[in-house]
């Protein structure tokens, strides 16, 4: 397992170049697809698929429920990269090698990044299977030292002290709502907290979630944004509420997740193809 800091641009270079051996598409936007959203890069046309491993610098995919692959082709018309499968802090992963596969995706030629993930819900009134379109985020492993952009700044790459307060494009935020009431899908809106997990939250560190103005908690998404707005790319983040996370309900666990991912697939796919369609 490669570190990234330092040489950063030098593991970029060769992983695009290798991407590049496999497809002549010029990806515009980089799709990451969360826990049980994966199928949805089965929908491309012209895609090539690459294994993570194949790829030099990616790390690899651990976790059940995730596939480790990067598909480039065509979604609802717009050349796309899309992860099957992220990594994630918590299966050991530093934030430079979680974020790296965003780096490769600007390098390839992407400008805007459009991240899923799968939530639990903070709020009583927002059942399994609602739709977030992330406003903000509060990074709890961030804001305790594991930024991304921690260590020597490669200014090839973007600015040593990147703004954060519009990091989820209010343009894009608007067009996802504008495509979800076209489609009759409710989206909320509302901000992310992420921990760092593995372990789900206590209570006490739930109620301390919603207190700090979150509406969801995730264990992902917050990394690969920063580095997005680092690289100057748009983003649009959306979570799936896979799991009621509240403080007096019932505990979360992983099957759940996964299968709440499963039976939101159709609506959320059909939803990200819309945006896609207007990108
Ligand atoms: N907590 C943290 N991360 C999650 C959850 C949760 O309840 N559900 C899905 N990802």
């Amino acid at each position: 397992m490669t570190t990234m800091m330092g040489h950063q641009q030098e593991h970029i270079l060769r992983a695009v170049e290798t991407v590049r051996k496999y497809t002549g598409i010029t990806p515009r936007v980089g799709v990451i697809l969360g826990s049980g959203l994966g199928a949805l890069a089965d929908e491309m046309t012209d895609a090539t698929v690459i294994r993570y491993e194949d790829i030099p610098g990616f790390p690899r995919s651990t976790v059940h429920g995730h596939r480790g692959e990067l598909a480039i082709g065509y979604l609802s018309g717009t050349p796309v990269v899309v992860m099957r499968g992220r990594f994630h802090f918590y299966e050991g992963y530093d934030m430079h090698q979680v974020t790296f596969p965003v780096r490769v995706m600007h390098a390839l030629g992407c400008e805007v990044l459009i991240a899923t993930n799968a939530a639990g819900g903070l709020r009583p009134d927002w059942p399994v299977g609602e739709l977030m379109c992330i406003s903000d985020h509060i990074f709890m492993p961030g804001l305790a030292g594991h930024n991304p952009l921690r260590g020597a700044n490669d200014e090839r790459l973007g600015v040593r002290f990147p703004p954060m307060l519009h990091a989820y494009t209010p343009a894009l935020r608007q067009l996802a709502h504008e495509v979800a009431r076209a489609q009759g899908t409710p989206l909320q809106e509302g901000v992310y907290v992420m921990v760092a997990g593995p372990s789900f939250e206590t209570g006490a560190e739930l109620r301390m979630c919603r207190l700090l103005g979150a509406d969801v908690v995730g264990m992902s998404t917050a990394p690969e944004v920063i580095v997005a707005a680092h690289a100057g790319m748009r983003v649009l983040a959306i979570s799936l509420v896979t799991n009621q996370a509240l403080p007096d309900g019932s505990p979360a666990n992983h099957e759940e997740v996964i299968e709440a991912g499963n039976a939101a697939r159709p609506r959320f796919g059909t939803l990200l193809k819309g945006i896609l369609a207007r990108l």
